[in-house]
């Protein structure tokens, strides 16, 4: 099936609705890029020759690129994130008590702990079986609920506010009758169609099952789990695939990392060396005239960045408040937590106008910490100018998030025009 780059809200909708996990993201974009003719190889095959337009897709990691027809003198890179913070199932969840059945969850990123009350949750991950392959799973139905305790038995909450023991408050219901060790394992077979006894090892996490909607009198805003950092990585995916192959010497990547929202160091996270290998196999060259590219390259690093909330204002800096459906915002920070340079911000800046997309400015509160990203990250790594922009949106990390619904397109088209410089 062939697939043209959609840069319509329809078009990320699907995209939020299928990725219900790092892997399920890489899997969708993976789909789409096949469809526009990219090519797929893996980190085992670098030796190989790369395809002049191809992908890696390796669990929650997904690597693109298009080369130019010229010899590799830069790189145009565009870096997002392909986690988001959840409840991922633990290795021996079977538990419960008084009756109910429950599995124990463990607590992966910085999760607004009550979004996910009273929220019918699906499971949605990767199997390893015994025979060492590799199996999705999503299982869309209301499996497990994490019950809020009744007003009733909490007189005083709504003035003393919500206080949940992470370990003690925020385990999932998921039946009722004596719970017994082995029932998740055989639940998931199922829906493999395995024995339990065929699952080697699993990395699950349950997701809010309501789809993305969009929002708003005027339908202006957009609903939906994981939005941080989904709508970075499909504007990164239809921006390449909206692009022609360059005919100068400039190639296109774009880098969709996992475990951005546990700090990064992992295999496949921005900190690893994956990115590294691939940008080594695609430059022919000395290792000296590699590192020439790296310094002539440039990195988009894209994440949400936070609106000003109209109940909260005072958490932003007065200045520098973004607005959705106003265009991406540049974040800045001076010490560091963004990686944004006056360089790498003016290419941002002037590829904005020449997509004719407006542009906003965030800098925090000094009286706030900055959030970090990936950019810091891959510019210390790789040494290539990064500047860091993203999406405004409310309620980062919430099990349900909100941003404006004409700026993940807008974002979209500046990578398209970056990557077409
Ligand atoms: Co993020």
């Amino acid at each position: 099936m062939s697939s043209l780059p959609d840069l319509s809200v329809d078009g990320l909708i699907r995209h939020l609705n299928a990725s219900v996990s790092p892997a399920h993201s890489v899997e969708y974009s993976a789909s789409r890029l096949l469809g526009a003719g990219f090519v797929e190889t893996s980190f085992a095959s670098l030796n190989e020759g790369l395809p002049p337009q191809g992908f890696i897709a390796d669990a929650g990691i997904l690597l693109a690129w298009k080369l130019p027809q010229q010899a590799i003198r830069q790189f145009r890179i565009v870096g997002a994130h392909t986690d988001s913070p959840c409840l991922k199932v633990k290795p021996l969840p079977d538990s419960g008590a008084f009756g109910w059945k429950q599995i124990g969850v463990e607590v992966y990123g910085g999760i607004l702990n009550n979004s996910w009350l009273d929220r019918d949750l699906g499971l949605a991950g990767r199997v390893v079986l015994n025979d060492g392959s590799v199996q999705n799973v999503r299982i869309d139905q209301a499996v497990a609920r994490i019950p809020q305790l009744a007003i009733h038995l909490d007189r005083d909450v709504n003035d003393r506010g919500l206080v949940l023991d992470r370990q003690v408050h925020l385990s999932p219901i998921w039946g009722l009758g004596q719970y017994r060790p082995g029932e998740f394992s055989e639940f998931l077979a199922e829906h493999l169609s395995v024995s339990a006894s065929e699952i080697s090892f699993w990395d699950i996490a349950l997701f809010d099952l309501t789809p993305a909607s969009l929002l708003g009198h005027d339908q202006s805003l957009l609903a939906s789990g994981r939005l941080d950092n989904q709508v970075s990585c499909w504007a990164a995916t239809e921006g390449l695939m909206s692009t022609s192959a360059h005919s100068g010497d400039t190639a296109s990547v774009i880098a969709l990392f996992d475990h951005e929202e546990v700090g990064s160091e992992s295999t496949h996270g921005a900190a690893g060396p994956r990115l590294a290998w691939l940008l080594e196999a695609l430059h022919v060259g000395t290792r000296t005239e590699f590192h020439e590219a790296l310094s002539r390259s440039h990195c988009i690093s894209a994440d949400n960045a936070h609106a000003v909330h109209p109940n909260y204002p005072d958490r932003h800096e007065p200045a520098h408040r973004p607005l959705p459906n106003l265009g991406p915002v540049l974040k800045v920070n001076a010490n560091q937590r963004y990686a944004t340079s006056p360089e790498s911000a003016s290419i941002f800046l002037q590829t904005c106008d020449l997509a004719g997309v407006p542009h906003q400015v965030f800098v925090s509160k000094n009286s706030m910490p900055c959030g970090s990203t990936i950019g810091p990250i891959t510019s210390t790594q790789l040494g290539i100018p990064t500047v860091d922009v993203g999406v405004a949106q409310l309620s980062m990390h919430s099990a349900r998030e909100l941003c404006g619904a004409n700026d993940p397109a807008l974002l979209a088209r500046v990578i398209a025009h970056y990557f077409a410089v």
